[in-house]
């Protein structure tokens, strides 16, 4: 079996590449490294760098493959409001090219990295997959439409698609086979690591005063090593089942971002933070409903205890700018 990885060489990428080539499954990566890195590819797997805006290179990479994994995407929340061009070409029209390019070389199974990003702001705590959806930002509202666009070529080409609606991915895998760490990161985890390093003189809080036990945001973190075995059991599931399935990935467990902020501290060491306003579009809490993936793929995260996320995501921080 042969699966292509559309922006393998990306965080999340280059761990479903490793959870596919431990399952013995040959892997041919596309990516454009616009924002993935050649730090993050396997030898044992194929690469071709090229654009999700090339059909005709794709229709290519799609030769003599069983089933692709599409994970290339824009991803910044704020960026996506700002620059919404750029997130409706990349990930709109490049996932068209794609699917068009599967139907043309009968290639007829497709794992999706979605997102929570599709709830908007939850009417309930917990989210599941029947959880309204109404997008709050662009990049949410081009995960949805794509997974819409997926509903149609189900139906009208027989391309069958497992779209994963990731919660917040985080940790690194804990063998240290992956090295990239992503540029310029907004995200809680990788900005409390820049700051313990002394890239940034501090991290701000954002917003204390949610309708939360300690009034900051709580989230679902799940790990990316956790993620990526997810993929590799949606795809046996469509070669097996040819069913298409929306599925959450998440622990179904939150945290709030002072918890992460003192874990850190108590694991790490101290470092300087402070209180600041509330991040526009911030739902006080996300924390996902999984039964699903659980029941229909056999998923159990076993990685994502919150020390686990913490140390792994450190022991690279730590490589990259703590060499002694
Ligand atoms: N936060 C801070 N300070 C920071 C960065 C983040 O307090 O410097 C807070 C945020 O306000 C939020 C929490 O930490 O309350 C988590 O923020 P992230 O930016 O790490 O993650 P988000 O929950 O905003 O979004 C992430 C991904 C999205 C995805 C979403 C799905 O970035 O792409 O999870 O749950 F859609």
């Amino acid at each position: 079996m042969r699966i292509l990885v559309v922006g393998g060489a990306g965080y999340i990428g280059a761990h479903v590449v490793k959870a596919l080539l431990e399952a013995d499954i040959s892997v041919r990566v596309f990516d454009d490294l616009s924002t993935g890195q050649k730090i993050n590819l396997f030898e044992q797997a194929e690469f071709i760098e090229n654009t999700i805006l090339n059909e005709k290179a794709l229709e290519e990479a799609l030769t003599d493959v069983d089933g692709v994994i599409h994970l290339a995407a824009k991803k910044a929340v704020g960026e996506s409001m700002t620059n919404p061009e750029k997130y409706a070409l990349n990930n709109i029209t490049g996932t068209l090219n794609l699917l068009n390019a599967m139907t043309k070389k009968n290639v007829k199974n497709i794992v999706f990295s979605s997102s929570a990003a599709v709830y908007g702001t939850p009417l309930y705590p917990k989210v599941d997959e029947a959880h309204p959806v109404n997008p709050i930002n662009f990049y949410g509202f081009t995960k949805l439409e794509i997974e819409r666009f997926l509903e149609w070529y189900d139906r009208l080409k027989g391309i069958k698609f497992i779209a994963l609606r990731y919660f917040n991915a985080v940790g690194y895998d804990a063998t240290g086979a992956i090295q990239g760490l992503e540029k310029n990161p907004q995200n809680l985890l990788p900005v409390i690591m820049e700051t313990i390093v002394g890239i940034r003189k501090k991290m701000f809080i954002y917003g204390t005063d949610y309708a939360t036990p300690d009034g900051t945001c709580i989230r679902d973190y799940i790990h990316v090593s956790d993620l990526a075995s997810a993929h590799v059991l949606a795809l046996n599931y469509l070669l097996k089942e040819h069913k298409s399935q929306i599925l959450n990935l998440g622990t179904e467990t939150g945290h709030s971002v002072l918890e992460m902020v003192e874990r850190t501290e108590q694991l790490i060491k101290p470092f300087p933070h402070e209180n600041a306003p509330r991040r526009a579009g911030d739902p006080a809490q996300l924390t996902a409903v999984s039964h699903k993936a659980h029941e229909l793929l056999g998923w159990t995260p076993t990685h994502s205890h919150l020390d686990n996320i913490i140390l792994s995501t450190w022991t690279l921080y730590q490589k990259h700018f703590l060499k002694s």
